[in-house]
């Protein structure tokens, strides 16, 4: 049998094998950020079809944390009932779950556009080529009000049935935004030295543990790196990997920071049609994964089942994680650990992602124009 299917634990938690669904805002909550039927069934999909633990999408704390109209929340109690039927239903059918906590930080201005709300953020830029839009910076009392709801938050999913929770630390969301020095020019205890910009992220852990005990998994999705030049670099945040796995984070999926303008600068990159092009951050991952003592997970670009396995084989990563391929092929690991071992038929063409951006639901959209054509 294949590396992939051996299980694995993290600290807390017992895994089946080697396969992860990477985060994937579906657009499927209701406006109230409530679970709905659409969702029970693509989680129970994504479960039947063999993956070992999946991610939620992005979920936000706090109401200031909100990105897009059909997001999951966990800011209140009232989403613990549906989000207890999600869970069950992933645990019937033999796989775990980790709810993605969010908060949009400036990416929620969109959001707030014509809104009596302003998106928040550590520092605000003047002229600033990558990002649009109205925030402002928050102060704090505020950073330790955002803090507080992560913590309220993980406690909800905890009683939600959830088995672990995981910090969304990339992509230029807040947590990114604290990060990267290029978002964060604070003076304060929140900015500066790379300490310091990790300040939030710490104090998060630390209320999450204070409010969901000891014992409950808190894993994180960290950007290494932003997608354009003049913000965080890899060589920083690979010593931030190192400093949130000390601190007990006890798994790390790396991938990117700030994005830039391209699809070539995000963590979604098209055109993986060749082995060379897929993998896109395994550089990051290997080097992270020789220097922390907690389990690593390799996102962005895999698609090839001979690489995956040689990535762990190798030691470069404890976890595949994917989540284009499971839009396309829920089931793919199921057909892999079959023998079926075919290249991933997602052609990475991010028309899910568009269709998403318009308020539509996840669907591979190709597949859907394949079949009609
Ligand atoms: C439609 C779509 C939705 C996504 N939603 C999230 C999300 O909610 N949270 C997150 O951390 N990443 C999200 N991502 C990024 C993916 O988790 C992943 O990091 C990226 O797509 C690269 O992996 P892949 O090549 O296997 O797709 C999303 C990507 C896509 C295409």
């Amino acid at each position: 049998m294949s590396i992939l299917f051996d299980p694995m634990k993290t600290e807390n938690m017992d895994l089946k094998n080697r396969f992860v669904r990477s985060a994937t805002y579906d657009g499927c909550a209701d406006r109230d950020g409530h679970v709905t039927e659409y969702q029970l069934k693509l989680f129970a999909d994504l479960a039947e079809g063999g993956v070992g633990l999946i991610i939620t999408g992005i979920t936000h704390v706090h109401s200031s944390g909100q990105s897009l109209l059909f997001q999951n929340s966990v800011a209140t109690d009232d989403v613990i009932p549906g989000f207890r039927r999600l869970t069950a239903a992933v645990h019937d059918r033999g796989a775990k779950i980790a709810l993605q906590l969010f908060h949009g930080g400036r990416e929620s201005a969109k959001f707030f556009a014509n809104k009596d709300f302003q998106a928040i953020t550590p520092s605000v830029l003047p002229d600033d080529p990558y990002f649009d839009g109205e925030s402002r910076q928050m102060n704090e009392d505020e950073i330790w009000e955002i803090i507080d709801a992560y913590g309220d938050a993980a406690k909800r999913a905890k009683k939600a049935g959830f088995d672990a929770v995981q910090l969304h630390g990339a992509h230029g969301y807040l947590p990114s935004q604290f990060l990267s020095p290029y978002t964060n020019r604070r003076e304060d205890q929140w900015g500066g030295v790379l300490q310091n910009r990790l300040r939030f992220h710490q104090e998060i852990y630390k209320n999450i543990k204070a409010k969901a005990g000891k014992d409950y998994p808190v894993l994180i999705k960290i950007g290494v790196q932003d997608g354009f030049p003049g913000g965080l670099e890899s060589k920083e945040g690979k010593v931030a990997a190192k400093l949130l796995a000390q601190w007990g984070y006890e798994a790390l999926e790396i991938s990117l920071g700030l994005r830039g303008r391209s699809y070539k600068e995000t963590e979604f990159r098209t055109n993986v049609n060749h082995l060379d092009q897929e993998a896109y951050y395994r550089h990051w991952c290997k080097a992270i994964k020789s220097e922390v003592d907690v389990p690593t997970m390799i996102v962005g670009g895999l698609r090839t089942y001979d690489l995956m396995e040689e990535v762990i084989q190798k030691g470069e990563a404890d976890f595949i994680s994917l989540c284009r391929p499971f839009i396309r092929e829920p089931d793919i690991v199921n057909q892999w650990e079959k023998g079926n071992r075919h290249r991933a038929t997602c052609i990475s063409c991010n028309k899910c992602l568009e269709a998403l951006r318009e308020d539509g639901r996840l669907e591979c959209v190709q597949a859907k124009m394949d079949k009609s054509s």
